[in-house]
């Protein structure tokens, strides 16, 4: 999809599609009731025979609104005026992004800066407008043939004059947050059959050649052999797959500020190892690498809006697999960071690839690390499937975290890591085990984590519960991309 900024008028407009807002009272917006008076009072007459009351995400669409400038016009309700969160603006919008893919238009404008929302300026609504419609067409075509190949092609964001700086701005950023995004859906939607570690490795070093500031590091199992990753090669031992620590290096800030450490959990296929999982939505663990993605969309995100921050990502890629030569509950394996681990669930290797890739993050002296990871089915029992659980050592951390997560309406939710749950990981054989028991089991492996942050400030994200749908709808959402994009945004102005 291509974004712009659309400065004509409404009364001078000509586009395929015009999307436009109204209130729960039946009150018209700005843009509304510009097209109501060009349409000699269409919208009006609509309105009060009750086609549409403006509740929040109702739309209309008017396939012929009898104007050869406007062909078609789609209605949005917004709900209340004066009480439109940012939550509800989004969630409009995306019932009237839907409603313009429905009309089969290939371009549209969207009107839609004009609908006031009690926190967040034009420029975070350009954003929204660009990051939810480009999630709306978003389109699996890799191994299935479609035959409704979304027709919008393009979206322009209409903005008065005074307002064309800020929401130039909003789309563009909402084009680099959404490519972002759409690359960690594509590839994250993948079958682990053609998304292997290999094939991220192979992604990554492409969207490095693409970009002058970014480079791109494939550790082997060689390499992590000499590194002493026990802890990670343990996992992999089971697969025919070789595992993959990909590094990503992108340089736009001076070369003497610290960079932010991303680490992903890039698990191509988690099928449980010799401690298996259940058969009923197995094939779901072909998403156990969304961490890994979304490392990728952020930094293809930060190449797109050259951001001047120093960023390494990480991304930890293997896959789980039973075999005669995988890893056994009961054995005992030697970290980097020369802990030894007693593997009591081969099930939990999310936390053994990235302990050692934690531990390799040290050399990079971070400003922070931050991790995300599909780490516990225990973490959707305890938040559900809407925020991604957020574990840090570090208040001031969290707190920078939160904050995104509220702009970018990406949730997070705190959880604690206390020392209280550090006993449920004591092993008689092995300096920690890797599992804590049934009880808190997202935070115990969050504790587990923690035992490898020791040296600098982190934070890391469940994102079990919010990587990719499930059911009818299966599919990946891209989270942890957008929160994750609007913390470096808000690092890198504060540069
Ligand atoms: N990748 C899974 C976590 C997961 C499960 C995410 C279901 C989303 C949906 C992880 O590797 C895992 O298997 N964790 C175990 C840990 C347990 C053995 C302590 C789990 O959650 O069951
Ligand atoms: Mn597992
Ligand atoms: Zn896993």
């Amino acid at each position: 999809m291509q974004y712009f900024i659309e400065t004509t008028p409404i009364e001078k407009l000509r586009c395929e599609c015009l999307v436009v807002g109204v209130y729960q009272d039946q009150q018209l917006s700005p843009a509304a009731q510009g097209v109501d008076k060009l349409t000699g009072g269409l919208l009006t007459r609509l309105l009060q025979r009750g086609d549409i009351k403006g509740k929040n995400a109702e739309t209309l669409l008017i396939a012929h609104s009898g104007l050869d400038a406007l062909p078609r016009i789609v209605l949005t309700g917004f709900g209340e005026a004066g009480k439109v969160t940012r939550k509800l603006y989004r969630k409009a919008l995306a019932a009237a992004a839907k409603s313009v893919k429905d009309s089969k238009t290939p371009s549209a404008v969207a009107a839609l800066l004009d609908v006031e929302t009690s926190d967040g300026d034009a420029q975070w609504r350009a954003r929204q407008i660009v990051e939810v419609f480009d999630d709306a067409v978003y389109q699996y075509t890799a191994t299935k043939k479609v035959e409704d190949t979304p027709a919008l092609q393009a979206l322009s964001v209409r903005a008065d004059a005074a307002q064309a700086t800020a929401a130039g701005a909003g789309v563009s950023q909402g084009a680099a947050i959404a490519a972002g995004v759409c690359l960690t859906k594509q590839l994250a939607d993948l079958p682990g059959n053609i998304c292997t570690p290999t094939y991220l490795a192979e992604q990554a070093k492409s969207l490095a050649a693409d970009h002058d500031k970014l480079s791109c590091e494939i550790l082997e199992e060689s390499d992590m052999q000499a590194l002493g990753m026990g802890a990670f090669l343990a996992v992999s031992r089971g697969s025919r797959q070789p595992a993959k620590l990909i590094s990503l290096y992108y340089q736009g800030g001076d070369a003497s500020v610290k960079p932010i450490v991303l680490i992903g959990k890039g698990l191509t296929f988690d099928a449980g190892g010799i401690s298996l999982k259940p058969g009923l939505g197995m094939d779901e663990m072909k998403y156990d690498m969304c961490g890994g993605a979304s490392v990728l969309g952020l930094l293809k995100m930060a190449t797109q809006l050259n951001l001047k921050l120093n960023i390494v990502g990480l991304i930890a890629s293997s896959e789980n697999m039973p075999d005669g030569d995988a890893n056994k509950p009961g054995d005992i394996l030697v970290s980097m960071a020369g802990k030894t681990i007693e593997i009591l669930n081969t099930d939990a290797e999310g936390r053994l690839i990235l302990c050692d890739t934690m531990t390799y993050a040290k050399k990079f002296n971070p400003e922070v690390v931050i991790d995300m990871a599909t780490l516990t089915g225990a973490c959707i029992v305890a938040l559900g499937r809407v925020p991604s659980g957020l574990f840090s050592n570090d208040d001031a951390l969290s707190e920078d975290l939160l904050q995104a997560a509220e702009a970018s309406c990406d949730s997070l939710w705190r959880m604690p890591v206390w020392e209280e749950y550090q006993e449920q990981l004591k092993s008689n054989f092995a300096d920690l085990a890797n599992i804590g028991g049934p009880d808190g089991g997202s935070v115990t492996a969050a504790c587990f984590l923690s035992r490898f942050a020791e040296d600098f400030r982190w934070a890391h994200l469940d994102i079990a519960g919010t990587a990719w749908r499930t059911g009818v709808n299966k599919g990946a959402t891209g989270r942890p991309v957008p929160v994750i994009s609007q913390y470096l945004l808000n690092r890198a102005a504060e540069q």
